[in-house]
């Protein structure tokens, strides 16, 4: 525990603990972590999976890229350096939610390896990478924002995937290729990954 701005501080234990959470809710906190380019299908596929899970029983709470930059992150862009601390927060938070028991799962394009390393090395065995898989040209032609039109006409600066990097993870729990397959067989590999790992279906 560091705190390096404030010494006169000390961590309060709780008395009721996440496993005391965990036993009330009948499920396990985990986070899982979507990384991907803009409209590789991160935020669809990620909104019918907790649909999925919530329609088995399971509580869930889904942290957006986009909406997140609405409040806690209002303040950030997209420089390397703001890009890491969005990051940062988002892990932080995602933390607390499986310190809830909550079935967490979030959509943010986390381009730079390093920023999810220290995630991993935050979470731990709690954090389940899910690299949604699917080629530049592909979410080019998508594009459902219009975002990309955008910046290839050069209207924003430090876009990922033109002038800004997306490092792919060298060894994601999972890899889902949302160009390969439907939306639905996405949702289902998941679930089954999530069974057969014993973090649902206990
Ligand atoms: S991250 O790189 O810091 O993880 P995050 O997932 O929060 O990004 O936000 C990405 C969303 O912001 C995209 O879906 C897109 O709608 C929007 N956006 C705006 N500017 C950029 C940019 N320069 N690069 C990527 N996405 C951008």
């Amino acid at each position: 525990m560091e705190n390096k701005k404030n010494t006169n501080i000390r961590w309060q234990e709780t008395k009721i603990k996440r496993k005391d959470r965990e036993k009330l809710l009948k499920q396990k906190g985990v986070v899982l972590w979507f990384t991907g380019l803009s409209g590789s299908g991160k935020s669809t596929v990620a909104s019918m999976l907790e649909g999925e899970l919530h329609k088995e029983g399971y509580i869930t709470y889904l942290l957006d890229g986009d909406n997140l930059r609405y409040g806690l992150n209002s303040d950030l862009g997209f420089t390397r350096l703001d890009r890491s601390e969005n990051i940062r927060r988002v892990s932080e938070v995602a933390k607390l939610f499986v310190d809830a028991g909550v079935i967490t799962i979030t959509t943010f394009i986390s381009p730079f390896k390093n920023d999810r390393n220290n995630v991993r090395k935050l979470l731990g065995e709690d954090f389940i990478e899910v690299y949604v898989d699917c080629p530049i040209e592909e979410c080019e032609k998508r594009d459902p924002k219009g975002i990309y039109k955008r910046a290839r006409s050069g209207n924003i600066k430090n876009f990922t995937g033109i002038d800004s990097p997306y490092e792919i993870p060298e060894n994601p729990e999972m890899t889902i290729k949302t160009y390969e397959i439907t939306k639905e067989q996405c949702v289902k590999e998941i679930m089954d990954y999530l069974g057969k790992n014993k973090i649902i279906g206990e």
